[in-house]
Formats: C-alpha cells, structure tokens, sequence
C-alpha cells in the first residue's frame, strides 16, 4: 500500500500532463480570467475573461469600439500584461512578445526608408536569419501578397491596401504559429478589403495557421472565421462563442454567408439591443 501510493500519483501526475499538453496542443492560447485595467483601476478593459484559441483555426474577436479586443489582442501579442489571471501559448505563460505569435496593426506600420522587400526582410534580420533564406522567404511571401512587382517600391508609392500586404507579408515572413490581426483592414474600402479578404482565405489555405482577427464587422467574421467569439462592451467580457465547421467550404457560396449574417445579426441587435 505504502509502495503503492507513489506509483499511482506518478501515474496521475503524468496524466495529468498528458492532458495538458493534449490541451495546449488543441487550444495553444489559453485565456484564463484575465482582467485589465488601466489608470489605477478606473478603467476596466477587461474583466475576468476566459476563452481559448483553436489551433489551426481563425478564430474572429467581434464586439463594439472600446469592449477591450485591441487590449486582449496586445496581451496575447506580449506587448502588455494581465492586471489578474493569466495567458499561455502551448501552457508556457506569456512573458512578452515572441517569434511564436505576430501581429498586425490596424495602421500601416511599414519603415518608410526601406524598399517593400527590404521592409519583409526587416523582422527576419532581427531574427538572424541568413541573407539567402530572407531574400527567399520575402519572395514566397510577396508573390503570395500579389506584391511581387513591387519589391524595389518604397511604401509612400504604395496605396494603403499594398501598404497592409506589405506588413501581412513582414510578419508572415517571420513564420509564427499564431497570426494576431487586429482590425487590419479597417482602414481600407470596400472593394480593396474584398481583395484583402479573398487573399487572407488565400494565406490561411495555404499556409496553415493559427489566426486571431479583430473586427467589428459580422460580415467579415463571418466569412473569415471558424468561430466567432462576442464581447460585451465596458468592460469586455465574453458573451457568447459561436463556431461551425466550413473547412474546406472557404469559397463557399456567398447566399450561404447572407443566410448566415442574416441570422447574425439579428442574434446581435436581440442580444445587444
Ligand atoms: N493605455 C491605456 N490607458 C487607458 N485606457 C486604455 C488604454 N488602452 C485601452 N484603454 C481603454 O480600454 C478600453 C478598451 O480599449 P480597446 O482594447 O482599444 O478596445 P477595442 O479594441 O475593442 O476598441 C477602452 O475604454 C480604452 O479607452
Ligand atoms: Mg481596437
């Protein structure tokens, strides 16, 4: 019996494990009762939020201005850190920004100074990756952003959709298992946001990632995401997570998606009022 009890807990512990890693291996970004607050406590971001990211799947943060996405994002992102509670990528806690997770900011956040395959190659460089292996990464990744003409451009040519591909490609490039977008075509038109849309379904087929987008629009989410995960506004918290399971139906016939925003939307003005 004595000789026994250790045993057993070895064997508990070491399942115990097992499913832990099964877990993180499922959901690599685990959000665990994380609060964030600002000025002392005045301003709740964030309050006591629990949710997980998905592997391999996009994952859309949908909820009005000021709900806290952009704060969660940055948290996830390392760039900030918790008030209260924790967040893991693959169970390790995150300690600050990593090659694992990269992000992309709503403005376009190019180096002016730089031609568009010298601002690619920028992250890579500070990652100490060869000379050779950059000029090739930036190459697969321009040619996948539809910028391969334009690799000897400086940004201020470039329209504000060719701006965003550039800093898509740079942090692509870099090769991180967890891509945050936040709002990244907010601040583009209609018909150049269809395009970026259309090539993001593109970069996700094709280079299988974990992705975390930010928006606030349900169309967007919609058409981009496997799950939508809702906040409510001030403080953010989370209310309600819907997924479904379109793999391999991302050109999925646009009536499907107006059935889909249809019932969206009303779900939201009910909820949301
Ligand atoms: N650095 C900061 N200092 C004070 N308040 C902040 C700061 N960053 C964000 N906030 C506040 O936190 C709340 C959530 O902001 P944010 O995450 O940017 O929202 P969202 O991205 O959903 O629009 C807002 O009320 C915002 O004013
Ligand atoms: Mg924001």
């Amino acid at each position: 019996m004595l000789q026994q009890q250790p045993s057993n807990m070895g064997n508990e512990i070491r399942h115990r494990e097992t499913e832990e890693n099964r877990a993180s291996n499922e959901s690599p970004i685990r959000v665990n009762r994380v609060t964030k607050d600002y000025l002392g406590g005045k301003v709740v971001a964030l309050d006591d939020m629990t949710l997980n990211v998905k592997k391999n799947q996009v994952t859309a943060f949908i909820g009005p201005s000021g709900c806290g996405k952009t704060t969660l994002l940055r948290l996830i992102a390392g760039l900030e850190y918790p008030s209260r509670g924790n967040i893991t990528s693959y169970g390790q806690s995150i300690l600050g920004p990593g090659p694992d997770r990269g992000m992309v900011f709503q403005a376009y956040t190019s180096f002016p100074w730089l031609t568009v395959m010298k601002n690619v190659q920028r992250g890579m460089q500070i990652q100490g990756i060869s000379t050779v292996e950059q000029r090739e990464r930036a190459e697969h990744f321009l040619k996948l952003v539809h910028l391969d003409q334009f690799a000897d451009s400086y940004p201020v040519e470039l329209s504000g959709g060719m701006k965003q591909r550039v800093a898509i490609a740079r942090t692509l490039a870099q090769d991180p298992q967890l891509l945050l977008l936040d709002e990244p075509f907010g601040a583009l038109d209609a018909q150049v946001t269809w395009e970026m849309e259309e090539m993001v379904i593109e970069i996700i087929e094709s280079e299988s990632k974990t992705v975390v987008l930010v928006t606030h629009d349900i169309q967007e989410a919609i058409y981009l995401a496997d799950r939508i995960i809702f906040f409510t506004p001030n403080p953010g918290e989370l209310r309600q997570t819907f997924q479904w399971n379109l793999k391999g139906e991302k050109g999925f016939p646009r009536r499907k998606t107006c059935f889909l925003i249809r019932d969206m939307s009303r779900w939201k003005s009910a909820s949301m009022g």
